[in-house]
């Protein structure tokens, strides 16, 4: 039986609209990632979809008074949108706030509980006054005692960046409602014996290999300061319901809810999950930006391997760097960066996932502009990709109509070139090298290019040449019939329209080595041109609109 390949994308918080950050920070190369596997004939579980608990929901919906359920409906619906305009083929795109995720961690927690892993402690917690509700630390705003900024958070401060508790803060009042205060008030919660996993966890890391450096130093700082238990419990309304007697009126923190999320997804998406989640034979990689990794690495795999149950933990945690764009972090409120609700005015999907892969904050922050958006798509998709396609088209039809010319046999030497990059994409698509990988492609882009520019068929056709200008066309053909299928992965709508170009007659199977698989005198269609260059006056336009807008 073909190995499993388990496959998540970290849930992005439905508290706005997705952007170029998200997608490159998970969506997109997972997508890409699962699109390989399959092609490769990998048995592939690609899981995705919205993080609908914690205070960042219930915060938006304040903010726009609207109810919380209103809230994550509208704004997961425009996630549904960026993830099919984006083509992210998840098995699932889920969401977190159903009835199989709560039955899941209720039913996860009791095991947790019945281990002896969960202690109740008290603490005091801030509380705001007029609200009647105890706030996250993030949302209690205050007066830092270190430099006097007005607008310091409880838990830090912005200006001098001191660490903070919220009852350091001077003044301390809701962030949602000003006019409250906020005094300190004690409560209980239940915590989770994180301490007890230190060695577990050390080990489980210890033997882990194909990680980003980024994430592996951020799961052993943790490792090396101490594990300390957590609470996995707060005193909000919205979220999983606590199921332990004395805790109804409490809800489970959402990082404790959200990653089993991609396992109450898979139960949604298959009733075959247990082959995925509980097969020690499967391999599962996870995708997500930096943020993100101290829960992934520690929390996730503590609770997982405290249970001692056979759940799968992650085998490769692939933690991106962040993506700024214009010098500056993508922000909605500084109206900074380019939305996902936006984007498809500016260029199709295919021209976005490129750019942006090309761009993977792989080992560090990542600058985006449109400048090298528009240098990326106008040199790689239109020249060499686009154009290459559209002059062997029409070059063929002008001189031998639309039947594909006769081949000579496969040039070796060409053939031999192609295999090594074939063979170097692959590898680097098989370890999520993703900047690599699109190296790799742009080069047999360039073989291919190179190849037609040495032996001018137009010069043979000239020169009366026929058959060897038959032949190099028909190698020609054999390279784009190649670049539909090494390409599909990453601009999955242009290799349907390469594929379409031989009537959709071969299939887009992941090529071990180069092939001549279309046959003489086949036919084909002279497609429509696959790219438009992009002109310097969208990037200006651009520019300008997200500084003025
Ligand atoms: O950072 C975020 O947007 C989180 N909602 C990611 C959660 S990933 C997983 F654990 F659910
Ligand atoms: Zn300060």
């Amino acid at each position: 039986m073909a190995k499993k390949y388990l496959i998540t994308s970290a849930l992005p918080y439905v508290n706005n609209i997705l952007h170029i950050g998200h997608l490159i920070g998970c969506l997109l190369p997972s997508d890409v990632y699962a699109r390989f596997c399959r092609a490769m004939g990998r048995d592939v579980l690609y899981i995705g979809g919205s993080d609908e608990h914690g205070t960042p929901s219930e915060i938006g919906a304040a903010r726009e008074g609207i109810s919380i359920e209103e809230y994550v409906d509208k704004y997961r619906a425009k996630h549904l949108d960026a993830v099919r305009d984006f083509k992210l083929s998840f098995d699932l795109y889920g969401r977190t706030h159903t009835k199989l995720h709560e039955k899941l961690i209720h039913e996860l927690f009791n095991r947790l509980d019945s281990l002896g892993m969960i202690e109740e402690k008290t603490s005091r917690q801030p509380y705001s006054v007029n609200e009647k509700k105890f706030l996250a630390d993030r949302y209690v705003i205050g007066t830092c005692p270190k430099c006097g900024y007005e607008r310091a958070y409880g838990n830090e401060c912005e200006k001098c960046g001191a660490s903070l508790d919220p009852d350091e803060l001077i003044n301390p009042h809701s962030a949602v409602d000003p006019t409250s205060p906020v005094e300190m008030r004690e409560t209980k919660h239940l915590y989770f014996k994180l301490s007890k996993m230190q060695d577990k966890l050390r080990a489980w890391i210890n033997s882990r290999v194909g990680w980003p450096k980024t994430a592996i130093k951020i799961a052993n700082k943790w490792l090396d300061e101490g594990l300390r238990d957590n609470p996995i419990t707060r005193d909000l309304k919205w979220g999983i319901p606590v199921n332990k007697p004395g805790f109804e009126d409490k809800v489970f923190y959402v990082w404790f809810d959200a990653p089993w999320g991609y396992v109450s997804i898979s139960q949604a998406a298959t009733d075959d999950w247990a082959s995925w989640w509980k097969n020690p034979d499967c391999h599962y990689t996870e995708f997500m930006g930096k943020d993100n990794v101290s829960f992934h690495s520690v929390f996730f795999p503590a609770y997982e391997l405290a249970m001692n149950d056979g759940w799968k933990t992650v085998d490769v945690l692939k933690g991106f760097n962040f993506l700024n764009f214009n010098g500056a972090k993508v922000s909605k409120s500084a109206n900074n960066g380019i939305f996902l609700d936006e984007a498809l005015d500016i260029a199709p999907a295919d021209c976005w996932r490129y750019a942006l892969i090309a761009s993977t904050p792989e080992t560090d922050d990542t600058d985006f502009t449109m400048t090298r958006f528009t240098e990326i798509v106008n040199k790689d998709l239109n020249g060499l990709l686009g154009n290459f396609v559209s002059r062997v088209c029409k070059l063929t039809d002008k001189n031998f109509g639309l039947n594909v010319p006769k081949s000579n046999g496969t040039d070796s030497a060409l053939a031999a070139r192609l295999d090594e990059k074939i063979a170097e994409l692959t590898s680097m698509l098989d370890a999520c090298e993703f900047r690599k990988s699109i190296a790799a492609l742009r080069e047999i882009y360039g073989i291919a290019n190179e190849y037609m520019t040495a032996r001018e068929p137009w010069a043979l056709v000239k020169n009366g040449d026929t058959d060897g200008a038959a032949a190099v066309l028909n190698e020609c053909f054999q390279m784009i019939d190649l670049f539909a299928r090494v390409s599909a992965p990453f601009i999955p709508d242009t290799a349907e329209k390469i594929k379409n170009i031989f009537g959709g007659n071969h299939d887009l199977s992941w090529p071990t080595k180069y092939e001549h698989r279309i046959a003489d005198g086949e036919k084909f269609i002279v497609p429509e041109n696959l790219f438009t260059r992009i002109e310097d006056t969208l990037v200006t336009k651009t520019t300008n609109d997200n500084v003025t807008k």
